[in-house]
């Protein structure tokens, strides 16, 4: 496994759409690991793969509950609101609240090319928004209605 430079605010990889990933190889595989290692060294809860300058849809999240890969993932439910604070690793120091689903049905591929879901409330809906926002070429900047200043965060 290996660190990933994570791509920051500015880069146009950031603003593309990505493809669907058609092959499950060693390849995806390797760059799924370096994805979740280098999610992990940053503290993130989340990285997509244009983060790290691929355009495939894939992504990684942990919000505490173990790492879950998500290939070709694709929302097919949304319910209620929330509105909290997100930030990005590609906008280091960078906060401000969106307006999210309460819960999100999400249906995705694992890393062998099967089928799953997953559902999230709270930090996990707002994870699963916000990294397949990533995969479309939107980020949380894009959706603040309200930066928020670092210093007078809790
Ligand atoms: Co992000």
């Amino acid at each position: 496994m290996a660190l990933r430079n994570i791509v920051k605010f500015g880069e146009d990889v950031l603003k593309k759409k990505c493809r669907e990933v058609t092959v499950f190889d060693d390849k995806l595989w390797v760059l799924l690991d370096d994805m979740l290692e280098t999610m992990n060294e940053a503290n993130g809860v989340g990285l997509a793969a244009p983060q790290v300058g691929i355009l495939r849809r894939v992504a990684v999240i942990d919000v505490g509950d173990g790492p879950i890969e998500l290939i070709n993932p694709v929302i097919t439910s949304v319910k209620g609101k929330q509105r909290e604070v997100e930030g990005c690793l590609s906008f280091p120091g960078q906060w401000g609240y969106v307006n999210r689903p309460a819960k999100v049905k999400v249906t995705a591929m694992n890393r062998y090319g099967k089928e799953f879901k997953v559902e999230g409330t709270e930090l996990l809906a707002r994870a699963l928004c916000h990294e397949i926002d990533h995969l479309n070429g939107v980020v949380f900047t894009d959706l603040a209605d309200e930066m928020v200043d670092p210093e007078t965060m809790e």
